[in-house]
């Protein structure tokens, strides 16, 4: 198994891309920590890891929070005594063009996507130095393309593409790696939000998203769970620094 012996936390694991991210790492053997802000939501997770043989630990709290996003550290200690795999996945999915953005808006989709992602780390990296690990930030697409009427969203999610690199720089020589994954359309609660946002049906929604992707369809969450397997694990080695397009040629063209 290739995450054997390994403590991974995962953010967000309470729904679509981070349930399937603790389900797959469960599958390769992981000590889980799982966080999420929804308690129900991340214990309906945590029953799905542990009927597959996992040991996992909740970490209920709101990362962009700076005690709850300690808190999540001081679980992964007190349980598991190391961290060597940190996935940063939970986002805030503020969708707005700048024209009707309030500052609040601003605040909180940064205050999740990006500051979070920066206190999560900020409290697991001092555990992780001594012996390297792998931190994962879930990015998007979204990241490095314009789309309409998504500028906060977007802002924040180029701002994580460069952190994550400069994160890679900085923690290099610990031997911790840090990449971060672009997935295209995900088939997610967040895309049922959208769809609900928009106004249309699940049917209209796909018609006009799939097509916007070379292999004309959506993605599943394991397929962007795969790809954050990939990059935590050994078989990534030689790999910091970079960008992983999980967006189904979306963004090749
Ligand atoms: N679904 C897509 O099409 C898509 C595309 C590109 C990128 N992404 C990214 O993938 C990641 C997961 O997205 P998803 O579609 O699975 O979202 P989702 O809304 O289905 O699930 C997100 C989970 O994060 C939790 N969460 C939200 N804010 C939090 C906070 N402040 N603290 C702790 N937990 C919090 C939610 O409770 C939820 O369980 C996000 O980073 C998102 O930006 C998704």
């Amino acid at each position: 198994m290739r995450l054997d012996g390994k403590t991974a936390i995962i953010t967000g694991i309470g729904a679509g891309i981070g349930e399937a991210i603790a389900i797959r790492f469960a599958e390769e053997g992981a000590r889980l920590v799982l966080n999420d802000i929804s308690e129900p939501a991340a214990r309906a997770t945590l029953r799905k890891v542990i009927d597959l043989g996992a040991q996992a630990a909740l970490a209920i709290a709101d990362i962009s929070q700076e005690l709850g996003a300690r808190s999540i550290s001081d679980t992964a200690i007190r349980h598991f005594g190391a961290i060597d795999i940190l996935v940063n996945n939970a986002a805030d999915f503020t969708q707005k063009a700048v024209e009707r953005a309030e500052i609040a808006d601003w605040q909180k989709v940064l205050g999740v996507n990006v500051i979070g992602t920066a206190l999560v780390s900020k409290y697991a990296i001092p555990h992780m130095k001594a012996h390297g690990g792998a931190i994962v930030n879930i990015a998007s697409m979204s990241g490095i393309i314009a789309q309409p009427d998504f500028a906060t969203y977007n802002a924040s999610k180029g701002a994580l593409l460069t952190m994550t690199k400069c994160m890679a720089l900085d923690l290099a020589p610990y031997k911790i790696r840090v990449n971060s994954i672009c997935p295209g359309c995900i088939l997610t609660s967040a895309s049922y939000r959208e769809i609900e946002r928009m106004g249309l049906t699940f049917e209209q929604w796909r018609d006009r998203a799939a097509p916007l992707h070379m292999l004309n369809r959506l993605g599943e969450p394991r397929e962007v769970a795969n790809a954050a397997l990939f990059l935590a694990s050994d078989e990534a080695s030689f790999i910091t620094s970079t960008h992983l397009m999980v967006d189904g040629g979306y963004t090749g063209r």
